[in-house]
């Protein structure tokens, strides 16, 4: 028997009524009484010294009742910030700025457009200083030193290593056939369709601070609020509204918020900033800007043996990477693949220059993406120089499911996989024999057609807390849970959608264990005034945790249930089985009690001596992260005149255990590979040598229309979490991981006639036609 919204059911979502009636609530639609407008003074200069800032012409604008510098907050000891890993952020500069469009000042006014006429009255004096933004080069020893402030007087931050180098590296001069590659993974940005934003109101009776912020993790932000800046936690209000994407991008502390914040006890308002498009594309944190250089070892036959890779990770002039702590590099070590290497050995130079600060998990759990593309095209190179089929060179080397769990050359145990199934399943769908056929005659006829593939190994749900914390808080999940007297339900939850549809599936999860269907289960969450603490949402890791805690909770909630049924059935709880999304006496299904039942008796009939209510909350620690897994494969033909690459054909087979809503799943697969062919194809902010940002606006910030998205033909493989409660893993990030390498591969392999083994992306008509042309094609 079925519960209306169950596990596997694709009901509509919730959340869609308000959203596509323009109803939702985001922060730029919260107008409180007396509320104030901040705008930000941002450098032109990527490096310079601030010689003086002139204020007094800007607080001559009609409507100006501030303006807030460095030198102010220094007071407070506000004007640095801890970024999330350790290192330190200027909320607003004292002397120095350290890349365009970085926070310079703050103008406060009674309407946005005064904040703004008064940001262009504000006179700031710079000396422009020598910029660095190559880190190769910041890393030479004639560079210039960034940051003076820290003791190591080198631009150099942090080395991190995994894995055994020597014996790799012995294995590697051991190997029968090695290839090496450079793979450069531009800078890229989330451009949520919602910049960044909040409206700060500290109450000067009451000493509450109130803040609705676009956060993804509002409890983590509450508890850095109080232990930075001294507020007792429980005067802290963080409200996390309707979110209009956030991908990673909204979880760090951006200076904005807490120049709201200081603003706002400076005025005795409330004061609201919203970042404009350009802003956020030029100061709000970067994803990737990985330069690796990887190596494969495998015999003739290709049997893989070894991985060697090296990385300088560029994070700007502060590493406020969104990390879990003890991860410098996230979980780029999960850059064994799906392969099972006997050796493996990474290692990662983090380092300064003049760019905005971050290196954030967009859409993506940790570097997951930098690995699953650099494993991913390199395997591919060295099919291209072993003259082996890709296919046959992944099928050879997989993982074999009877293997799981696996325990990774890098030290990840991997909890379930089928890794062959579903690359045999995209093979059959896109007719994969066909497809080389065809190649083989157009190449023929010089006409350039590719087939590429990505056969991606994931690593989502932090996590263990024993392994995964940020800044010392522990990465578990939460969902609390009460049955009203009607049968009715409310859950909140410690994690936070952005449009994942979380008021729909939590739901879900909750109708199947309690039996209630999904239409009478409210879910909120973004509240830490009244949601259970959690570490928010992001790195796909709201099923694994969440979702799992959602199903604990009722668990618990069914477990005290019980004894009320076998009261109200006069029969011991022994006797009952829960069936059929009922309590049952065994034997005799006629006689049973429902939920809603239930519910009703715990505040109306108990069993003598039992509290009344019936509620339960869980914290959820995972025991392992889940390992979702996915076979793409894309088909391109190359216009040889124009450079213009043309995909064709994409197949994407997606694994992530057990699904909730398939119509859900379907729609995040669609919007992630939407998202990996922009990195693919189209994305990149870069840098002159002067540290000017290319990419500032959408004319030059290229995103995918419907003009240029190809169209996406996915399926799925089920292989369950053997440790998740329903046996579900995430599945929000794995487009966007797993697309990027079956669009390249596509291109090379369409270009490896002419010995072409990588192309950095973006791949552009330009960079296309460039090669060909060199080549003589
Ligand atoms: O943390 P985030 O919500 O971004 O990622 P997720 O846990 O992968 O979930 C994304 C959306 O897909 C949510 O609405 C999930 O409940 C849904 N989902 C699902 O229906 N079945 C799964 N096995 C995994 C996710």
């Amino acid at each position: 028997m079925t519960v209306q919204g169950g596990i596997g059911q694709s009901i509509k979502r919730k959340e869609d009524a308000r959203f596509i009636r323009g109803k939702g609530t985001y922060v730029d639609d919260v107008k409180l009484p007396g509320m104030l407008y901040l705008d930000i003074v941002r450098s032109p200069y990527a490096h310079a010294y601030i010689r003086n800032i002139n204020i007094e012409k800007a607080l001559k604008v009609p409507g100006v009742l501030a303006v807030i510098r460095g030198k102010d907050l220094e007071a407070a000891n506000l004007a640095w910030m801890p970024t999330l890993m350790s290192d330190r952020q200027m909320v607003l500069p004292i002397e120095r700025v350290m890349y365009q469009a970085q926070e310079v000042a703050a103008v406060v006014a009674d309407s946005r457009y005064a904040a703004a006429d008064g940001v262009a009255a504000v006179e700031v004096d710079y000396e422009p200083l020598p910029v660095v933004v190559d880190p190769r080069k910041a890393l030479e020893p004639d560079a210039p030193i960034l940051r003076p402030d820290r003791e190591k007087k080198t631009n150099h931050i942090w080395h991190w290593e995994v894995g055994d180098r020597k014996g790799t590296e012995e294995l590697l001069r051991k190997s029968e056939v090695v290839v090496k590659e450079n793979i450069y993974i531009p800078r890229i940005l989330v451009s949520s369709i919602e910049t960044c934003g909040c409206v700060a109101d500290l109450d000067p009776v009451s000493g509450k601070l109130t803040v609705w912020m676009t956060t993804q993790a509002p409890h983590a932000i509450r508890t850095v609020f109080a232990l930075v800046a001294g507020l007792p936690e429980h005067k802290i209000r963080i409200i996390s509204p309707d979110i209009g994407g956030g991908f990673g991008g909204k979880v760090p502390v951006y200076p904005g918020y807490v120049i709201a914040v200081v603003a706002s006890l400076k005025t005795g308002h409330p004061v609201k900033w919203i970042e404009d498009r350009s802003e956020n594309l030029q100061a709000d944190s970067f994803a990737r800007d990985y330069h690796i250089t990887a190596e494969i070892g495998a015999t003739k036959d290709g049997k893989l043996t070894a991985l060697l890779v090296k990385t300088i990770a560029d994070h700007g002039y502060t590493d406020a990477a969104a990390n879990p702590s003890k991860f410098p590099a996230g979980l780029f070590h999960i850059i064994t693949g799906s392969y099972p290497f006997a050796k493996a050995f990474v290692e990662v130079d983090g380092v300064y220059t003049n760019k905005p600060p971050g290196g954030i998990a967009y859409r993506c759990s940790f570097r997951v993406t930098e690995a699953a593309y650099t494993i991913e095209r390199i395997v591919d190179i060295l099919a291209q120089k072993l003259g082996m089929d890709p296919a046959e060179l992944r099928l050879r080397n997989f993982i074999r499911p009877e293997e799981f769990p696996f325990k990774s050359a890098l030290g990840w145990t991997y909890d379930s996989g089928n890794y062959h199934g579903a690359l045999r399943k995209a093979m059959d769908m896109i007719g994969y024999d066909e497809l080389r056929k065809e190649q083989e005659e157009k190449r023929k006829r010089g006409e350039l057609m590719g087939i590429g593939i990505s056969s991606f190994t994931e690593i989502v749900g932090a996590g263990p807390s024993h392994t995964f914390d940020i800044l010392g808080l522990k990465m578990f999940d939460s969902c609390e849970l009460r049955i009203h007297p009607t049968g009715k339900v409310i859950a909140r939850f410690g994690t936070k959608s952005q449009g994942q549809g979380h008021e729909t599936t939590y739901a879900q999860i909750l109708a199947e264990e309690l039996g209630i269907p999904a239409d009478d289960i409210a879910v909120e969450e973004g509240d830490t005034d009244t949601a259970p603490y959690g570490l928010g949402t992001y790195a796909s890791r709201s099923t694994p945790t969440a979702g799992a805690a959602a199903s604990m909770a009722a668990r618990k909630v069914r477990d005290k249930a019980r004894g009320i049924a076998a009261h109200l059935l006069e029969v011991s709880p022994d006797d009952l089985e829960w069936k059929d999304h009922k309590f049952q006496v065994k034997g005799v299904p006629g006689k049973a009690k429902t939920m809603q039942e239930v519910a009703f008796a715990a505040y109306t009939n108990l069993p003598p001596g039992m509290e009344p209510g019936l509620e339960a909350v869980s914290y959820y620690d995972p025991p392992n992260m889940t390992y979702p897994f996915g076979s793409y494969i894309c088909a391109v033909d190359i216009d040889k005149e124009t450079g213009v690459v043309k995909v064709r054909r994409f197949v994407a087979v997606d694994d992530c255990g057990t699904i909730i809503n398939p119509m859900i799943v379907e729609g995040q697969i669609h919007g992630g590979l939407t998202m990996g062919f922009a990195a693919a194809m189209l994305e990149e902010i870069s840098y002159d040598e002067n540290g000017n940002a290319w990419g500032g606006t959408f004319m030059d910030y290229l995103l995918p229309t419907a003009v240029e998205t190809p169209k996406w033909e996915t399926a799925k493989t089920t292989t369950p979490s053997p440790h998740h409660p329903i046996g579900a893993k995430g599945v929000g990030e794995s487009a966007t991981v797993g697309a990027p390498a079956a669009i390249v591969n596509a291109v090379m392999d369409a270009l490896s006639p002419y010995g072409v083994t990588n192309i950095d992306i973006p791949i552009t008509p330009w960079k296309v036609w460039k090669v060909l042309h060199e080549k003589g094609a």
